[in-house]
This record gives C-alpha cells, sequence and structure tokens, in this order.
C-alpha cells in the first residue's frame, strides 16, 4: 500500500529515509529550512519544500529526522522543537488523522514529553486520538546511509496505540532484519542512545589498551582481534546485559583490580578500567543492602507476634550477592 510520508529535517538522516520509502514506492514529500539543502534536493528531483503544510493532504506519516545536537553535557533541542512546533501547528489545520515518528535521537522521555506536549499545544488535539504519535529511532551509519536505511539489521518502534505500531510494522517489515516493538516510546529511546553509549564505551575501552600496549611496545591489534574471539562479553550477546547484576566470583574483580595496579608500575592511567571497577563496587553496595533488606523482611514476617522465630531465614551478605552477579565462569 502506497503511504504518503513527509520527512521533517532533510539532512542525512531524512535523505536516506526519504530516498528508501520513495524507493519502495511511498510517495514522499521532503520539509528543510536550509536553502542549500532545499536547492540540492530539487536538483535530484525530489519534491521537496520549506515548510510544512498538511491542507488537502491524505492521512499521513511524518518522519521528525531533526538534528539534535550536544551542548556540552546536554542535547540541544531548539531545533528540533521548532521543526516539532511547525509539525503541531501543520497538524491543527488538517481535518485527517496524521501520525508524527521520531526518528531523530532524543534523550529518553522526549517524544511523550516535549514532543507530545508540543504537538498538542500548537494542535489543540490529543495525542493517540487527534494524530499518532510513535518512536523508530535510525541506527544508519553516516557512511553507508541509503544502504543500512534499506537493509537494517534491527527495527525498533514504540508507541501507545497498538494501531499506530502495526501500521509502521507494515510499512518497514519489508526492509527485512530483526524488529522489535514497544508501548513505552522511552524504551527505544532508550535503545538508541544505550546503541551509541555501548559501541562508544568499547572504542575507549580498546583505546585504553592501546595505551597500555604502546607504552609496553606491544602490538595491540592481533591481541584484540583475539579476545574479540575469545571474550565471552564478545561473542556472546546475552552475556552481561542484566541490569542490577554486579560482576563477583574470584576472576574478574582479581583482575581488574590487579591490572590497574600493574598500569600504575608502568605510568599509564586508566580511567575506564577505575570507572569500571567503581561502578561495579557501587552495584554490589546497592545489591547487598536491597538482598538484606529482603532478608529482613522475610524474617520478620516469619516470625511469630511474640517476635519468636519460627524459621530460620539466612541473611543477605556474599553468598546473597554472588546469586545476583555475573561471573565470568574462566579465571
Ligand atoms: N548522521 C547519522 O549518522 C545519524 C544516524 C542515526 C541517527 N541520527 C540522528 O538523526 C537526527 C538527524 O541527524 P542528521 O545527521 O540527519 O542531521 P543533519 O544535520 O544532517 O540534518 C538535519 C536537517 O534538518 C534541517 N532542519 C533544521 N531545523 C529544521 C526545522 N526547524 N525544520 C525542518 N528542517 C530543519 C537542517 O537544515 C538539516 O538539513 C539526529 O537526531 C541524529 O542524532 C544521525
Amino acid at each position: 500500500m502506497k503511504t504518503r510520508i513527509f520527512i521533517i529535517g532533510s539532512g542525512v538522516v531524512g535523505a536516506a529515509t526519504g530516498e528508501g520509502f520513495l524507493k519502495a514506492g511511498h510517495e514522499v514529500t521532503f520539509i528543510d529550512v536550509a536553502p542549500a539543502r532545499i536547492a540540492e534536493l530539487a536538483a535530484r528531483g525530489f519534491d521537496v519544500r520549506s515548510k510544512i503544510d498538511l491542507s488537502g493532504e491524505p492521512e499521513s506519516l511524518l518522519f521528525l529526522t531533526l538534528p539534535t545536537p550536544n551542548d556540552g553535557h546536554r542535547y540541544d533541542l531548539s531545533a528540533f522543537e521548532a521543526g516539532t512546533t511547525a509539525v503541531g501547528k501543520a497538524l491543527a489545520g488538517s481535518a485527517t488523522r496524521h501520525t508524527v515518528v521520531v526518528r531523530s535521537t532524543v534523550p529518553p522521555g522526549t517524544t511523550e514529553g516535549l514532543v507530545k506536549n508540543t504537538l498538542e499545544r500548537h494542535s489543540g488535539m490529543t495525542a493517540n486520538e487527534g494524530f499518532g504519535l510513535a518512536s523508530n529511532p535510525e541506527f544508519l551509519r553516516a557512511v553507508s546511509a541509503a544502504e543500512d536505511f534499506a537493509h537494517p539489521w534491527m527495527t525498533v518502534i514504540a508507541g501507545r496505540d497498538p494501531q499506530t505500531v502495526e501500521r509502521l510494522r507494515d510499512l518497514l517489515s519489508p526492509f527485512g532484519g530483526e524488529l522489535r516493538t514497544f508501548d513505552d516510546p522511552a524504551q527505544a529511546e532508550f535503545i538508541k542512545a544505550a546503541h551509541n553509549i555501548f559501541n562508544a564505551t568499547k572504542i575507549s575501552f580498546w583505546n585504553e589498551m592501546w595505551l597500555v600496549a604502546q607504552k609496553m611496545g606491544v602490538d595491540l591489534d592481533p591481541i584484540a582481534a583475539t579476545v574479540a574471539r575469545s571474550a565471552e562479553g564478545s561473542i556472546n550477546p546475552e552475556y552481561g546485559i542484566r541490569g542490577g547484576a554486579p560482576y563477583g566470583g574470584v576472576c574478574l574483580p582479581k583482575d581488574t583490580q590487579g591490572f590497574l595496579g600493574f598500569a600504575d608500575t608502568i605510568d599509564v592511567d586508566m580511567p575506564l578500567l577505575t570507572a569500571v571497577v567503581e561502578t561495579n563496587d557501587r552495584l554490589a553496595a546497592i545489591v547487598n543492602h536491597e538482598v538484606e533488606a529482603a532478608a529482613h523482611a522475610a524474617a520478620d514476617q516469619l516470625r511469630g507476634p511474640a517476635g519468636e522465630a519460627r524459621v530460620v531465614v539466612p541473611a543477605g551478605g556474599a553468598g546473597a550477592v554472588d546469586d545476583r552477579s555475573q561471573e565470568h565462569e574462566s579465571a
């Protein structure tokens, strides 16, 4: 079925998204505010406009592919908000029910916060009633944008209205790859953020290791290539992904701490490895506290009215923490 699609913000992601939908046979209009970008897309024969206008348009999907750059330790959502405001005003002028899809990378909670509020304020309508609302973050890489859009390995769709989610599934599933749906848009937004942060952390890990290898005069590349095939965290996607479960056992605490001391002896700073140990210690303390509190609550419940213990419940402690730890079996 041919779908009417608007791309709001026609840069790297917007152009790849719109072109992908065009090739799939949909009717696409690109919106952008930059005259140079508009001219560029027009020269390529696309329907490109400087302003969104939904009057007389059939039911459509509006993909927000607006920029969300960082400004220090925060996202600058000013352009994103301006584009969303324009969409809200356009919705107000349309008698048809349209669906807004957030494809930009945004902080978790933005779709049901800033986007929903802005659209409702400017359209005078209620989300999931007057207009549909969903999150569908983009995972493409800038270097292979069109190719990645056409052949996604993961598609994530989230929305409160199951019909909106199904509508997007129908639109996106022909592109192939794994498709996962959620009912909370914040989960989809979190997935995209975690996806990028995980990649950034892995890259930083090997760069920190590279600094150690450089200092030792050792070639890191064959080492990293071998660990990429030996470490369970690298070869098993499910390994280590359970939250609230710090690493335990013998080897991981021993070798993280030990290597920090070793790096010290050759004068290499390892801020990431230091943070790994600190993060795990902090989690272990939280989990330990929770387990102890749960054990005490259970013990209290099992005590008779006179305070007499009927059943002996073991306290939490190291054993209890180990029950929730993610251990590395090999030492
Ligand atoms: N570039 C990537 O590889 C990539 C991959 C995945 C996700 N993302 C995310 O996708 C979003 C878009 O990124 P991008 O790389 O395509 O950005 P971009 O800068 O290439 O494109 C953004 C476009 O939006 C236009 N624009 C700005 N304000 C506008 C407004 N009010 N109305 C209409 N158009 C407006 C700009 O002129 C520009 O052409 C960001 O959230 C980004 O984090 C980017």
